[in-house]
């Protein structure tokens, strides 16, 4: 990696990349501008895979497939494939910009201001996250053949959720590349055992199924406040044996309304034996989404937007400002005079495109197996796990009825001064 590499706002390709907002193993993470044709822009992540990826054919060869076929996925509740390349020799990924936090960050931003997520945001998250798997494991191509599209790494940093309350899952297929080569360097694919099926912890070949599973992983650890797996101490996170024995604790009780149902919802995401999980994302939706409506939780991207304004208002302005004071850095530079090194590699092939072609919060500060590349609330380390019995999410609270009777009241009187007024108008004047 070079300082020119590091050094932003830069072109590359038809991007100019401003602010560097993650780094895994697999990938650094941009944000970054794209012009379009009449001179507007448009904010987008760029996704650009390591060297040393982008160099392992096998990863390549099995990384632009999955992109390919993640690309053709388009719904509310997936992060949009934009563009699909290879640009200064380097895999990338284009995205649609969702901005907000992940479940991760958001999870550890609760844990720090002891701000209890309401249940019904936190069935909230996890049905649109069923959703989204249940139109990609169902997508066909364009004669109707199923694409088999899946997941396999669907965990809490690939669940993004933007400042309006709208949650979208993003790198779908993406892990498939990870277990490509012996190449395929440990840390890019450590700390995946968290959210791992028994099936893809040992090897198995997988189906949606195991994507179910995840979101089982999920579901549970929000409702229970914890980690499903703890990690031993010292380690990168859980082992790949626990992910294989997948021994499930029982849900501790929140006081949620029909609370066994909903353990049970849980349970059975969760059987070890695919078989007795459910069928689909599409049957284990249609459970949850049953159990939400008639224990009147439901819960509207509209008010999780609210929510997260009312608890968070500083961070997603400090957000806001730090991304807009890059973005504006872009303006204030002149690209064009940068250094022969940084200016645009116009590959006549169009940068090789390929997309065409194709309770009390106590605990979760880790909901990542891996180090947070940036903390930008500095959560506390999650071990020891404190063996608390307070549940992260807490019980929903009715809304309050008064403000919404007060606004029919006022509406009411409106209408009355208005017909009043009407009358007096139109009322014939008196006769001569
Ligand atoms: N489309 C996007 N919009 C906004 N933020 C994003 C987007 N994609 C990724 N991010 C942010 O960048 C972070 C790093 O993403 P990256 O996919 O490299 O790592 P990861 O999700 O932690 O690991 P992995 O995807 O390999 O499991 C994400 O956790 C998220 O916070
Ligand atoms: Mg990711």
């Amino acid at each position: 990696m070079t300082a020119a590499d590091e050094q932003l706002p830069r072109r590359f390709g038809r991007f100019v990349l401003f602010d560097k907002i993650g780094e895994g193993g697999m990938a650094r993470i941009y944000l970054a501008k794209s012009s379009t044709g009449l001179g507007g822009d448009r904010r987008v992540v760029v996704k650009q895979i390591l060297p040393l990826l982008s160099d392992n054919s096998e990863f390549s060869r099995l990384f632009i497939d999955e992109a390919k076929l993640s690309a053709k996925l388009t719904h509310g509740s997936i992060a949009q494939i934009i563009d699909l390349g290879r640009e200064e020799g380097r895999l990338y990924i284009a995205m649609e910009y969702v901005e907000g936090f992940d479940l991760r960050e958001l999870l550890r931003a609760c844990s720090k201001k002891q701000v209890p997520l309401p249940v019904e945001f936190a069935l909230l998250i996890v049905s649109e996250i069923l959703r989204a798997l249940d139109y990609a494991h169902r997508k066909r191509d364009e004669n109707g053949k199923k694409l088999g599209i899946v997941h396999r790494d669907v965990s809490p940093s690939n669940v993004l959720i933007s400042f309006e309350g709208e949650v979208k899952l993003c790198d779908f297929g993406i892990a498939r590349a990870m277990g490509s080569g012996e190449d395929v360097p440990e840390e890019a694919i450590q700390g995946k055992a968290g959210y791992m099926s028994p099936e893809a912890a040992n090897g198995e070949s997988l189906d949606g199924r195991a994507d179910v599973f995840a979101a089982g992983i999920m579901l549970w650890e929000l409702l229970a406040g914890r980690r499903l797996y703890r990690s031993a101490k010292g380690s990168s996170g859980p082992s790949l044996e626990q992910a294989q024995q997948a021994v499930v604790p029982e849900l501790p009780a929140r006081g949620y309304p029909d609370e066994a149902r909903l353990h049970g919802i849980a349970m059975k995401l969760l059987s070890k034996d695919r078989e007795k999980r459910y069928a689909d994302a599409h049957d284990a939706l249609r459970e949850l989404e049953d159990y939400v409506a008639e224990n009147s939780l439901v819960a509207s991207p509209l008010r999780f937007g609210e929510w997260l304004m009312e608890h968070f208002g500083a961070e997603i302005l400090e957000r806001r400002q730090h991304n807009e004071q890059a973005a504006n850095e872009v303006l204030d530079q002149d690209l064009d005079g940068m250094p022969e090194k940084q200016q645009p590699v116009v590959a006549p092939q169009a940068a090789a495109s390929l997309s065409a072609a194709g309770s009390e919060v106590q605990i979760p500060a880790a909901f990542s197996d891996r180090q947070p590349k940036s903390d930008p609330v500095s959560a506390p380390s999650f071990e020891p796990p404190p063996p608390s019995l307070q549940a992260f999410v807490r019980p929903s609270e009715p809304a309050p009825e008064s403000a919404g009777k007060a606004w029919l009241w006022i509406a009411l009187a409106v209408l009355a001064i208005v017909a009043v007024a009407v009358y007096f108008m139109t009322r014939p004047g008196p006769t001569p």
